[in-house]
């Protein structure tokens, strides 16, 4: 094998942080979680990482290798999946040189003592998704092959593996015979995908999927509401010597028997994304979402499996914190699934252990956000023509998923959707003063128009001095003196009141 010397000791001391952070984790067990970045105002990535530290996910599933969200995870003992889009892949595949150089940017480069654990890299996200209508299916394999052979070069190859997140909809089972046994891979993307799977056997890397007991019920009003969830009570779905009570389950058992019939009995899954939705439909509220995520977690971590698979389940929830600028061609609730708010708060407890407890979360701390101004309807304006074409501009540019049928704010008049267009795109616009006009219909206030169901956000400000902190020795050096001089003012007795002494939100 080809090893530079500088590479074995990237190697090297990959191998020991691996080594001395897993005690950590009692059982290596720990949920993962996505973290998705389409998002208008967002918040500092180190805030983030230190929420997901304190709360305790052990991993994080990233769709691109953004380079300020890696440098924040830099040196925590969170593992990290790294994403290669999807627009990169047909290069990915075509050039081994463009892989190679990809794997060196974002991965090789951040092996280093104290540096990030990069466990896995993700090669397309759901490339073979039935509404591509094929754009991946060439590119998907030769660009895995490439990308993996870059980490094996790099001699890095046997901590990070290569892998295919995939949607469920890459298998079924005949609508004759619905159970998982009788499952298996569609067929006209059959023997690509068991190619895929040998390719991954070969190489002890995990198969990895997104499963979403939601969109089960999204798109199927027939659908029983209580099979979506792990504590239902409906009737159990046999399937020979297997009982099955929830989607989940018979979903993920598919997958294992399309697996076992293809010769992989024994593959690693990984459930890439699994998740659930509070906002946008009718069935996405907190109240399901919780359900849900709590009885994944439980599940996953009680060892218990599925009835076709024993043993932990290695899951990523999806997803971290909601994204206002995420695609809603497959459906409001796109912009919803975070476990937190935009702001970092904790939409509900969550115990994330998987113990029978009801623990809350932490929450993302000091907050910066703009002022406390909205912007609505005028109410003194008489002529309202032209209003409708003023809220259709303002969603274009802004989100007003919560308008929508089944949403938190669908209640609201003709005046309330304005005021709610207006102020979504007025805190977008970051509160520009030109950005709450609409002709003279719109007006600024300091009241919160807000209502307990339907929020008027005020979004978070921009540049927070948390982005900077990283950059250079002279703002680490900033760091230092600022500990300094608050050591100074509290003086020996107060040294204890800077050991934060947090409690969950709830
Ligand atoms: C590293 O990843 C980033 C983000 O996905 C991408 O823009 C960049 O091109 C990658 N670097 C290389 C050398 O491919
Ligand atoms: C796939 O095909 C459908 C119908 O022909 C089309 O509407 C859609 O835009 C296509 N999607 C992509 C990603 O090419
Ligand atoms: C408010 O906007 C939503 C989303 O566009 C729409 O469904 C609803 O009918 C509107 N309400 C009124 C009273 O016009």
């Amino acid at each position: 094998m080809r090893m530079a010397g500088a590479r074995l000791d990237c190697k090297l001391n990959l191998c020991m942080t691996v080594f001395l952070v897993l005690p950590m984790f009692s059982n290596g067990a720990s949920v993962g979680v996505n973290w998705g970045t389409m998002a208008n105002h967002k918040l500092p990535p180190k805030k983030v990482v230190q929420m997901m530290r304190e709360n305790g996910f052990g991993k994080v599933k990233l769709f691109e290798a953004d380079e300020q969200i890696l440098g924040a995870l830099t040196g925590t003992e969170i593992e990290v999946m790294v994403g290669i889009p999807n627009n990169m892949l047909k290069q990915m595949s075509e050039d081994p040189g463009a892989a190679a150089s990809w794997v060196d940017a974002n991965v090789t480069s951040y092996c280093h003592n104290g540096g990030l654990i990069i466990r896995y890299v993700a090669v397309g996200n759901e490339p073979f998704l039935n509404s591509y209508n094929g754009t991946y299916l060439q590119s998907t394999l030769p660009a895995l092959k490439n990308v993996q052979n870059a980490l094996n070069h790099a001699g890095i190859g046997s901590q990070v593996k290569a892998t295919v997140p995939f949607n469920a909809d890459i298998y079924n089972s005949p609508e004759s015979n619905p159970v998982p046994s009788a499952g298996d891979f569609r067929p006209e993307i059959r023997d690509l995908t068991i190619e895929i799977a040998h390719f991954l056997h070969s190489n002890d890397a995990p198969f990895t999927i997104n499963i979403y007991p939601f969109l089960s019920l999204y798109g199927n009003n027939d659908f029983p509401v209580d099979y979506a969830f792990f504590d239902g009570s409906n009737k159990p779905i046999r399937d020979g010597d297997h009982t099955y009570t929830n989607v989940f389950d018979a979903n993920f058992d598919t997958l294992v028997w399309s697996l076992t019939k293809a010769g992989y009995p024994d593959m690693k899954i990984i459930v890439g994304e699994s998740g659930w939705p509070t906002d946008g439909d009718k069935n996405a509220n907190t109240q399901n979402a919780k359900r849900f995520n709590q009885g994944l977690v439980r599940k996953a971590l009680s060892g218990r499996g599925t009835p076709a698979r024993k043993g932990l389940i290695d899951v990523y929830l999806f997803s971290i914190i909601d994204e206002n600028a995420k695609s809603i061609a497959p459906g409001s609730f796109e912009r919803h699934w975070g476990i937190f708010e935009f702001d970092g708060k904790p939409k509900y407890e969550i115990d994330l252990s998987g113990l029978q407890g009801n623990k809350g979360l932490f929450a993302v701390e000091a907050v910066r956000y703009m002022h406390k101004r909205w912007c609505v309807l005028n109410p003194h304006v008489k002529d309202l023509k032209d209003l409708q074409r003023g809220i259709d501009y303002a969603c274009s540019l802004s989100d007003c998923t919560a308008l929508g049928y089944g949403s938190s704010c669908n209640h609201l008049s003709v005046q309330g959707n304005a005021s709610y267009a207006f102020n979504m795109y007025y805190q977008f616009m970051d509160q520009n003063s030109w950005s709450c006009d609409f002709s003279g219909l719109a007006v600024v206030t300091d009241e919160d128009p807000s209502e307990d169901q339907c929020r008027f956000p005020v979004m978070i400000a921009h540049g927070s001095s948390e982005k900077l902190l990283h950059r250079t020795a002279f703002h680490i050096l900033l760091f230092f003196l600022e500990g300094f001089v608050v050591l100074v003012l509290l003086g020996c007795v107060g040294i204890m009141a800077v050991i934060p002494h947090r409690r969950p939100a709830f």
